[in-house]
């Protein structure tokens, strides 16, 4: 019986997904990785055999030899997916017969990239992610079936998941965050994609295969793009100092606010999280701040006084849910 595991991110993207990701597929059963929505917007920072590596599109899996496709949620800049494949090979990971594209998958094209460009209103990563999926939607789209260069790559996933595996142990890793999903995130301050875990059965998992749901969210949150979302504070200016908040695929400072239950608590229900692992926790350590915001929209603080009664508030809150905190760039 076909089994899914789905990581997604529970704010706006940055919540070390990637980390999470890899520690799982060390640990798992795992015999496929698939990245189930977005392009190459995403940057994952994964710390694998002490080698630092920045990826956008192709799955954690690979460092793994585990089968890693890049999903038909997803869209694909043909360029940077064969520089990555370049940057991979050239650090040694083994990469032969692991790293697939759906056939369905969208394409981003030279347009896209150039339309995204004028789109500063948003502060998109000007990377054709928007564009794409708005011709996926108009159906004036191109799939990645139809080009020569990617034959090696395309794999059918209705072939692969229930004719070839049917007995397959997935992990389904997320780009952005639910903050910044097209559907429930402040839209239009959102990404073009599903960052839910519906997103993932979108790339053709029934609900009833998904095993559990993985939420990675920060201690506290970061935000990248136009719409004022920093407090005027200077101890933020001092967090996003310590937590090196700047964009791993546009180098920009992510902006930074304290962690907010009711949000996550929102994200939780609608997508039925069983563990919840909170990053960065060794950040708040250093800057020696414990706050909290825990009714939506009114933002009344909370302030607490050590790092144990930080977590501890958390884990009472969301009783029922395994909550875990990370203070490790490398491992949880
Ligand atoms: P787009 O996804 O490039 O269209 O950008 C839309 C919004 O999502 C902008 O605010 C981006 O900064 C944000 N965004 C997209 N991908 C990521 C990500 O991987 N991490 C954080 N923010 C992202
Ligand atoms: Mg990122």
């Amino acid at each position: 019986m076909l089994r899914v595991d789905v990581i997604i991110g529970m704010q706006h993207g940055d919540e070390g997904k990637g980390k999470v990701t890899h520690y799982l597929l060390s640990k798992g059963p795992y015999t496929h990785c698939v990245r189930y929505n977005g392009g190459c917007n995403a940057g994952h920072t994964i710390y694998h055999e002490g080698q630092k590596f920045v990826t956008h599109h192709i799955p954690a899996g690979v460092f793994f030899g585990v089968k890693s496709i890049i999903g038909p949620g997803c869209v694909v800049d043909i360029h940077k997916f064969f520089d990555e494949v370049k940057m991979l090979r050239d650090a040694g990971v083994d990469i032969l017969d692991k790293i697939y594209i759906a056939k369905n998958a969208h394409i981003i094209l030279e347009h896209h990239r150039e339309s995204d460009s004028e789109e500063i209103k948003l502060g998109t990563t000007r990377t054709g992610n928007g564009p794409c999926y708005g011709d996926k939607y108009t159906r004036n789209g191109r799939r990645a079936e139809n080009f020569p260069i990617l034959q090696p790559y395309i794999i059918d996933m209705y072939e692969e998941f229930y004719i070839r595996n049917p007995n397959a142990e997935v992990l389904c890793e997320g780009a952005q965050g639910a903050e910044l999903d097209i559907d429930w995130g402040d839209y239009p301050y959102v990404t073009s994609s599903h960052c839910t875990v519906a997103g993932a059965c979108l790339n053709g998992f029934p609900p009833t295969s998904v095993r559990s749901v993985i939420g990675v969210a920060k201690a506290y949150e970061t935000y990248v793009g136009s719409k004022e979302f920093q407090p005027p504070d200077d101890v933020f200016s001092k967090l996003q100092e310590i937590g090196q908040e700047y964009g791993a695929t546009t180098g920009r400072k992510r902006q930074c606010n304290w962690v907010n239950l009711s949000n996550l608590d929102r994200i939780v229900k609608m997508n039925g999280v069983t563990s919840l692992v909170f990053n960065k926790i060794d950040i708040l350590e250093e800057l020696g701040v414990w706050c909290m915001y825990v009714d939506r929209g009114s933002h009344n603080m909370f302030i607490l006084q050590s790092r144990d009664q930080f977590c501890e508030y958390i884990r009472d809150y969301f009783d029922g849910v395994e909550v875990i905190f990370s203070g490790s760039p490398e491992k949880i």
